[in-house]
This record gives C-alpha cells, structure tokens and sequence, in this order.
C-alpha cells in the first residue's frame, strides 16, 4: 500500500493507492493564499502541516487497514515557493508561492551577477522561481535573511517535518534557479549570486529514490505497522507526469489546474529561456521535462464563478459540449501576470468586446478560450525550441469539462485525450514514486499508461475559426514592464 500526498496551492490531497495501483481512497484539505499586497502571494507552512495530518487522519478514520499496511510515501508539491527556515528549523516567515510577482528587479540583478544562469538553469530569471525571492528578501527583510539557515520548497518542509530529514528531489529542486539542470546537482555559482552556499540547501535525490522515513511517532498516530520510506518525490507538473505515464519523448501533456502548463518530457535538454519555456528535470532519472507555464487556468473559472456568484458547474453547463464558435468576446488570463511567453508579473487580465448583448456564457466562453490562447503561445514557444506536439493527455481539475478540452483541440489543432480522475493526477504520480523508491521495480512498469477515456478530435472549421482569432487576441497583450 502506498500514499501519495500533493501539497497543492489550494489544497493538501491525499491518496492511498494499493498494490493494483488503484485508488482505495483519497482526502482532502482546503489551503488558502494571503495577499498582503498587490502582487505579493504567501502562506503559512503550519497550513500545510495541518491540512496534510487531518487527511491522514481522516484516512485513518475511514481506511484504517489500508493505511496500516503502507510502506512507501511519495510527495508532490506546488514548486518554487520559499520557506525559509531559522537554526531551530523554524520558518521565519510566510512562504513566497510560485504565483508572487515581487521579485522583478531581482530578477534582473541575478541575471547580470551570474551570466551563466540561463545556460546553466535552462531557464530565465523569472519572480515565481526561488532564488530572486532570496534576493528581495536579503534588501527587504534583511534580518531574516541573516537569520536563515535552510530554505525548503513546500514539499521539502512537508518532509523535513514528516521525516526529520532536509531532502529535495531534482525536479523541484529544478525550479529554483539552483540547480545545474545538466548536472542535476546544485551550482555553487547560483547560490553564491543569491549570497547562499550548499550549506543552506537540502540534500539531492531523484524523485523515485529512497530519501527518508516517516518518523516512528507519526507512524504510530496513523496506526502504520513499519515506518514508510519516503521517496524523493516531484514537483506538481512532474509528479502529474508519473502518474500518466508521461516518461518519454513524446509524451506531452496539458495541465489546467490553478495554474496551467504545456509540457513535454525529453531525453535530453531542450531550453529556449528566451522564451519563457521552463527546464525542469523530470521525476525520474536521465529524463527532462521542457514546459510553458501559465500562472492562472482553472484559477481563471473559478474567478468567473466568484464573479457570478454561482457554482462552476452551472457556468458550465449551458456551453453544453464542444463549441459552435469562438466567443464574440476575448479574454487576457494574466489574472496574476504571466510566465511564458511574455515573463511579465505585471501584466492582468483583459476582457475585450463586450456589448450590450454580452450574456454570462459569452464571458464564460471567453475565459476557457483565452486560457487555450495562452497555451497556444507555450505551444509555440516549445516549437521553437525544436519540440513539435502532435497530441496531448489532459490533467488537472479543468480536466473534467468536455467543452474545454474541445475548446483545447481546435486552438491547438491537436487530438487532447483525457482520463477517468485525471484531477488526482499528481497526488497519484507520487504514490508511484513512493512506491518505486520501497520495490526498486522497472520505472515503465510502474509508470503505465492509464486508459483514455475520451479523445477531443480538432474540427476543421473550428481550428481555422480560432486560427482567424488567436492574432488578434495576441495584440491584446500590452506588456506592462
Ligand atoms: C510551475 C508552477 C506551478 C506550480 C503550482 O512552474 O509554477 O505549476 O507548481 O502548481
């Protein structure tokens, strides 16, 4: 038995998934972010503590054999968030998420400190990735800079208060603007522009390696008969990968959860940091996966339904199953400023070509395209890095709307497939590498294909409709930096 824990940005789930690789159970915890200030998005770790520990406990209280019986755990993380940690290993302050904007200028000066960044990190200074956070805090909150000792990724908190044990896995630890990409080790180089050493950062493992075990008081608490090994593990975008099986060229994938991404997994490395396009190393060794990253997707519906006031699902639901034709109104997704391509925190988001017969699934419309717009532009960012996409599987919880995914297909212009639970998609890839780093086991017999359930085929009239569409939805954008 074996449990996969994604500390996600809006919640903490939970699988406990069997020898079969089928999901006995999962739970739940809701996260919530602060905003202190425009731009600025952080949360509390002991959050995270807290929502992780009631889904075990409440996984104890309804699967209490199951849970007993679990050998090996695996998490999964948001990635990039900086927790940082005094010499009681205490976090000084709240984390900094992906999603916080604050570090521009940062991003600039580490860049010109270190000129080899982009060669060495595959990816460009950007203020969602760790180190330039490190920086604004060194000239913002100089006291707790000198007072950290160890700066974690959510999940590496997660485990250190799991386990004891400072460990990361390479493929969040490559969302830091640390790590040589290449070597899949930390560069000296990067840390010593960010006034940091080896000193400060956690131990390295691959993401299906052994990297700990679940302290004996906990084991106890959630009644498990030996202490589980706790694997390496990955960051969400990776994790998600592992569990479709994504873990060879070829192999790409669309993520519309809170944020979005395009990803393709590759035997070698690919970058185009010009371009926005992220350089992660995969959760499994010898394997890279290159991505365009969005910072709001599913965040980009759920707004809508804030703003309506009514369930996402009956935003939904009059747009029926597939698209008749594009909106007459057009929507910029830069709700929290955007990655790739544009690399612009400052940027938000747009509605265009409202009228007087504007009704809610115009605009409802509207929003589901302009996110498929944006993942058009990570298509063609991979493009030029040489990485060609001829169809996707869909994870994440946008996952679940046929209209989307059809949406997807003809902006796109290629067959996107989907999965029966492809919302549990990076909670499950975990309890893969959990289960990897207990067994030893063949990584492609574990990481299996799951059944599509359904494929979204691209129609022609659609893709030229949208094709007519996405140039001038492009010219929206003006860049606000
Ligand atoms: C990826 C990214 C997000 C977070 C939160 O670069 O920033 O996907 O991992 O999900």
């Amino acid at each position: 038995m074996y449990l996969g824990i994604d500390l996600g940005t809006s919640a903490v789930k939970t699988v406990l998934v069997d020898d079969a690789q089928r999901v006995i159970a999962s739970a739940s915890r809701p996260l919530t972010i602060a905003s202190p200030r425009p731009g600025h998005s952080e949360q509390d770790p002991a959050q995270w503590i807290e929502a992780t520990f009631a889904t075990l406990d409440a996984l104890k209280a309804s699967h209490a054999g199951a849970l007993a019986a679990v050998e090996g755990i695996g998490l999964s993380g948001q990635m990039h968030g900086a927790t940082l940690l005094d010499a009681s290993l205490r976090p000084l302050r709240p984390c900094i998420l992906w999603n916080d904007g604050r570090a521009a200028l940062e991003c600039r000066i580490l860049e010109q400190r270190w000129p080899a960044l982009r060669a060495t990190t595959g990816n460009k200074a950007m203020p969602g990735f760790t180190a330039p956070k490190l920086l604004w805090i060194a000239t913002h909150e100089p006291d707790i800079f000198a007072a950290t000792k160890l700066v974690l990724l959510p999940k590496a908190y997660l485990r250190l208060v799991l386990s004891g044990e400072a460990v990361e896995d390479v493929s969040d630890a490559s969302g830091s603007l640390w790590l040589d990409a290449a070597r899949r080790d930390w560069s000296d180089a990067a840390l010593a522009a960010t006034g940091l050493t080896r000193g400060h950062m956690p131990r390295l493992v691959e993401g299906c390696a052994p990297a700990a075990r679940l302290r004996s008081e906990l084991a106890r608490r959630w009644g498990m008969t030996r202490q589980p090994v706790i694997a390496g593990g990955a960051g969400d975008n990776p994790a998600g990968a592992v569990g479709i099986g994504a873990i060879e060229p070829g192999t790409a994938f669309v993520s519309l959860g809170t944020s979005g991404a395009l990803l393709a997994p590759t035997g070698t490395i690919a970058a185009n940091p010009d371009r926005a396009v992220h350089t992660f190393c995969h959760a499994i060794p010898g394997m890279w996966i290159q991505a365009g990253a969005i910072l709001s997707a599913a965040s980009c519906l759920a707004w809508a339904a804030r703003l309506f006031g009514v369930a996402e699902a009956e935003l939904l639901a009059p747009l029926g199953s597939r698209p008749q034709a594009p909106s007459p109104v057009s929507f910029l997704p830069y709700l929290a400023g955007e990655r790739t391509p544009h690399d612009d925190p400052l940027v938000r988001g747009m509605l265009d070509g409202l009228s007087h017969g504007t009704d809610r699934s115009a605009i409802v419309q509207a929003v589901l395209e302009g996110v498929a717009f944006a993942l058009a532009d990570c298509r063609d960012a991979l493009a030029a890095a040489g990485i060609a996409i001829a169809e996707a599987d869909a994870i994440g919880g946008g996952s679940r709307s046929p209209f989307w995914l059809s949406v997807l297909a003809n902006v796109l212009n290629v067959p996107i497939h989907r999965f029966a639970g492809g919302e549990t998609g990076a909670a499950f890839g975990a309890a893969r590498l959990g289960r990897l780093a207990v067994t030893g086991e063949a990584i492609a017999a574990v990481c299996t294909r799951p059944q599509r359930i359904e494929t979204f085929e691209p129609d022609a009239g659609l893709i030229e409709a949208y094709a007519q569409r996405l140039p001038a939805w492009r010219e929206l954008y003006r860049p606000r930096h």
